[in-house]
């Protein structure tokens, strides 16, 4: 059996090998933590963001969409609290010379804790067999009790720094828990320093006095600037949303694990916009209907968790993460902020507008408050593939990779193959993709055997393969084999239309969502 960490290098190798995606510029030997989307790649992105788009803004009256500039005034940054405050703890070890974040090194020390606990726990269980009470031994074990008391103790110290910014007793905590650099061994440790994340550049010639300017690090602050501008033009009511989609870069210190912490990134945010004193209904509401969102897709309930903050952004008076299990344990692919009337009152402090809703059923004027969704796309892209990743045993000792993606979501929906490459069945072959390609990605593929063309579809995940065989030319008939079971059926080329939309048409999800 391959590890978690072998299967997700496998992964990273397949999501090259078949064009989902490459490390950016990789012919100059590549961009840390920059990454380009392939053919299939982008396929597959555009599925996800059509998906969250659709759910927020067709499902939702109340919801429209903007799509702003990634300039934006540098003014925006300082209101928004992110010149003074986006930073992260970070440190340098003198013998390697690698930079890392404290908070990292920390948080990885809590997990080996956490994993010497589980490998108690997993010993014990394979020993007790069906009488282990799993409960009972983490209460009573004394190496458990040891463990747990060791990871409280660490948990609360290191909260309490984060949340007071005490960089030195971080830095106390990586010395006190004999954190060493995982490349020169050693704990030869500077100071802790805060490093913020934005990238600058800057706008206009030097000569006419160049402005510096900021690469976005979130997009939600387009869609505060244009609270106004949407709020009168769209004749909003309160409450109201403002989705959109875009690019967002953050120079992470550490950037790792493929696309989940990339330098450059996608992000798609929704704020909502309501009355003072809702929040926390609202705050319920779109935690609800986010987890709804991403268990509809059908990669495994049991794959997700909501992870509630216990340091909060400076902006927020409450904050969960929608966590996914990745290869790696996990992690954050969502957050879901009550930002309270943080943004549009620093926003109207520092323009001197004045940026406010007037209410007409209270009959007065007020800021209000957003409850924010923000997901990555990069991290979705990563959740849902490590999720249909699969190596396959066959019978007769055939292996075959598989992606099991989500039918709605997959780059292709259907590959038509003509048996051989004479007798007209190409022609044929043709016209069935003529017949599908206004409605579905299809390709068209007569090179190899069948059995090489059915693999090639099965790594990139798609649902349906359509032969065209001799036979075809006297009843109109093809054999369609679907991936996840590798059935064959003989279906009617009528009929075939209708069959790849009922699999893969997105409604299927928005009922799910709207139920
Ligand atoms: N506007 C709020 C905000 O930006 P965040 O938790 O910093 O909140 C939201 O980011 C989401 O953006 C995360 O849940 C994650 O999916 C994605 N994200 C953040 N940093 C990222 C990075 N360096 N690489 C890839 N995705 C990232």
């Amino acid at each position: 059996m391959a590890t978690q960490e072998e299967t997700f290098k496998k992964l990273v190798a397949h999501c090259k090998e078949y064009g989902f995606v490459f490390p950016s510029s990789e012919i100059y030997d590549g961009l840390g933590a920059v990454y380009d989307y392939g053919q299939n790649g982008v396929e597959l992105k555009n599925n996800i963001k059509r998906y969250w788009w659709d759910s927020m803004t067709l499902l939702h009256e109340n919801i429209v969409g903007i799509d702003a500039a990634i300039f934006m005034h540098p003014t925006t940054w300082k209101a928004s609290g992110h010149v003074d405050a986006f930073n992260d703890p970070l440190i340098d070890n003198r013998d390697s010379k690698k930079r890392y974040r404290a908070d990292v090194l920390i948080e990885d020390q809590l997990a080996k804790i956490e994993e010497k606990i589980n490998k108690e726990v997993e010993k014990a269980a394979k020993r007790f067999g069906d009488s282990f009470d799993e409960a009972m031994f983490r209460q009573t074990n004394p190496r458990v009790m040891e463990h747990q008391e060791h990871w409280n103790q660490l948990h609360e110290r290191y909260s309490k720094a984060m949340n007071a910014g005490d960089l030195a007793e971080l830095k106390q905590i990586i010395l006190d828990e004999e954190i060493v650099c995982p490349i020169s061994g050693t704990r030869n440790w500077t100071d802790v320093r805060q490093f913020n994340l934005m990238f600058q550049t800057e706008m206009g010639s030097t000569a006419d006095g160049a402005m510096k300017i900021y690469l976005r690090p979130e997009t939600a602050q387009g869609i505060f600037v244009n609270y106004l501008n949407v709020q009168k033009t769209g004749r909003m009511k309160i409450p109201f949303g403002i989705a959109q989609i875009g690019k967002a870069f953050r120079n992470e210190i550490v950037a790792r694990q493929f696309v989940f912490r990339m330098r450059e990134f996608e992000q798609m945010e929704m704020q909502f916009f309501i009355k003072p004193g809702t929040e926390m209904e609202w705050f319920k509401h779109w935690k609800e209907f986010r987890l709804k969102w991403h268990k509809a897709l059908g990669l495994g309930d049991e794959k997700y968790r909501y992870h509630d903050h216990e340091k909060l952004a400076h902006y927020a008076n409450a904050a969960t993460d929608i966590e996914f299990l990745m290869p790696f344990g996990f992690k954050e692919v969502e957050g879901i902020h009550s930002r309270t009337n943080f943004d549009l009152s620093q926003h109207a402090k520092y323009s001197g507008k004045k940026i406010e809703y007037f209410d007409p059923e209270l009959n007065e004027s007020y800021t209000p408050f957003v409850i924010e969704t923000s997901i990555g796309v990069d991290r979705m892209f990563l959740s849902i593939m490590c999720a249909a990743y699969k190596e396959e045993q066959l019978e007769g000792g055939d292996t075959r990779v598989v992606l099991n993606l989500p039918p709605v979501l997959a780059p292709v929906k259907a590959c038509v193959m003509p048996l051989v490459k004479k007798d007209g069945l190409p022609e044929k072959a043709r016209e069935v993709m003529d017949m599908l390609k206004f409605d579905f990605k299809t390709t068209y593929d007569e090179k190899d055997s069948i059995g090489k063309r059915y693999r090639r579809q099965d790594a990139i995940g798609t649902p349906f393969c359509i032969t065209i065989d001799h036979d075809t030319l006297n009843d109109n008939c093809v054999t369609v084999r679907y991936r996840d079971t590798m059935a064959q059926d003989r279906v009617k080329i009528d009929e075939l239309h209708e069959m790849i939309r009922k699999a893969v048409d997105m409604k299927q999800l928005y009922r799910k969502l709207m139920a």
